[in-house]
C-alpha cells in the first residue's frame, strides 16, 4: 500500500467529524468554505511538486484515470492528463471521435465499460448539463466534471479561486466582476459558488440577453447568490475591481439574436485598455480560455502586465492534483 503522502509532506487531510472525503466532483454547489479552502491549500503543496525538477510523486501509483471528453478541450483534458501522470497514475484518454458513441452506444453504456476496465476515476467532459450528475448516480467509480453543457466547471472555478488567492493573499471581499456570455458560460456558474463561499463581492455585467432570466429578477436576500449585483453597464462595473474576469462569447451555444453585432458588442463588453483604467492599479485580468481575442479582451489586455490568465492555465495542474488526490488518495473520515 502506498503512503499517499510519500513526496508531498505540507498536504492536509480532511479533519473536521462532519466532513467526509468526496466521491465525486460534479460542480462546487454542496461544496463548503473549508472544503474549498482545503483544495486550495493542497494546491499549494502540488505546486511544490511542479517545480521540482523531478516532478512525479506516487500517490496515486496503481490508480487509473479515464478522460472521456465529448467536446474539445485543451487546457483541461491536458491538465487532468498531467496532474494524473505527476502523482503517478496511470491516465487514458478517450475523444469523442475514439468512442463507440460514434457507433451509437449510450453515454452509460461507455462509461459502464470504461468503469468494468478498473477505471477508478472518470473525468468527463460533455455537451449536454447533467451528464456527470447521471453517472455518478450510476456507477461506482469517482466522477470528476470537466465541464457539462452550461450547468458547471468546478475544476476551473477552483483553478480560478487559487490563482486569485495566490495573487492577493485572500479572496474575501475582493471585488470580482464576472463579464461576457453569462447565459451560457458553466464557468460563470461554478465561479458564482465558489467566489460567493469565499466572501467575494461579485458582479455580473452583460447585456440583458446574455443573463440567466431568473438571475434578471435578482435575487432574494436567502438566496446564496444574494450578494451578487448585476449591472449591464461595464464602465459602472469595472470601478474598483481588483479581478476582471472576461467570458469567451460562445459561438457553439448561441441562439441567434441575441446581439446585434460581435463589433457592438465588443465595443460595450471587450476588455480594453481604457475601460482597465477604471479598475484598482492592482487588477488582474483573467480568462477562462479559450479567448476570442478582439472581442471579449483585446490582444494588449490578454498579453499584458495586468493578465494572469497563463498563471491559470499553470495553476490548473496543480489545482487538478489537488482534487484528484482529494478523491483518491486522502484518508477517509468515518462519521
Ligand atoms: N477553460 C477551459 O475549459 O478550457 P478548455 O476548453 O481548453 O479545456
Amino acid at each position: 500500500m502506498i503512503n499517499p503522502h510519500v513526496g508531498i509532506p505540507e498536504l492536509k487531510s480532511v479533519n473536521s467529524r462532519r466532513s467526509t472525503q468526496r466521491k465525486h466532483i460534479l460542480d462546487l454547489d454542496d461544496f463548503s468554505k473549508n472544503e474549498i479552502q482545503l483544495v486550495l491549500d493542497n494546491a499549494v503543496a502540488m505546486e511544490e511538486v511542479i517545480n521540482r525538477s523531478v516532478r512525479k510523486v506516487p500517490a496515486l501509483r496503481g490508480r487509473t484515470i479515464v478522460t472521456l471528453f465529448h467536446e474539445p478541450s485543451t487546457r483541461t483534458r491536458v491538465s487532468f492528463e498531467q496532474a494524473g501522470k505527476i502523482l503517478s497514475a496511470d491516465v487514458i484518454n478517450i475523444s469523442d471521435s475514439a468512442s463507440s458513441t460514434e457507433k451509437g452506444e449510450s453515454l452509460y453504456n461507455t462509461a459502464l465499460s470504461i468503469q468494468s476496465m478498473q477505471a477508478d476515476i472518470i473525468v468527463i467532459r460533455h455537451p449536454h448539463s447533467g451528464s456527470p450528475n447521471f453517472l455518478a448516480r450510476h456507477l461506482n467509480s469517482s466522477i470528476i466534471n470537466a465541464g457539462d453543457g452550461c450547468h458547471a466547471h468546478p475544476s476551473q472555478a477552483l483553478l480560478d479561486l487559487y490563482t486569485i488567492q495566490t495573487h492577493f493573499g485572500s479572496i474575501k471581499n475582493r471585488k470580482v466582476v464576472i463579464v461576457g456570455d453569462i447565459l451560457y458560460s458553466r464557468v460563470a456558474r461554478s465561479n458564482l459558488w465558489g467566489l460567493t463561499k469565499m466572501g467575494a463581492e461579485v458582479v455580473l455585467c452583460a447585456p440583458p440577453t446574455l443573463i440567466p432570466p431568473d438571475f434578471l429578477k435578482g435575487f432574494s436576500k436567502n438566496h446564496p447568490f444574494a450578494s451578487v449585483s448585476i449591472t449591464h453597464n461595464l464602465e459602472e462595473a469595472i470601478e474598483g475591481a481588483d479581478v476582471v474576469m472576461a467570458l469567451r462569447l460562445q459561438a457553439e451555444r448561441q441562439s441567434k439574436g441575441r446581439l446585434p453585432s460581435l463589433r457592438e458588442y465588443s465595443q460595450m463588453y471587450g476588455i480594453n485598455e481604457h475601460k482597465l483604467q477604471l479598475a484598482n492599479k492592482n487588477v488582474i485580468v483573467m480568462h477562462p480560455g479559450p479567448m476570442n481575442e478582439g472581442i471579449e479582451i483585446d490582444t494588449e489586455i490578454a498579453h499584458g502586465p495586468h493578465s494572469v490568465i497563463q498563471k491559470q492555465v499553470k495553476n490548473g495542474v496543480a489545482v487538478r492534483m489537488s482534487l484528484l488526490y482529494s478523491v483518491m488518495a486522502a484518508p477517509r473520515i468515518e462519521e
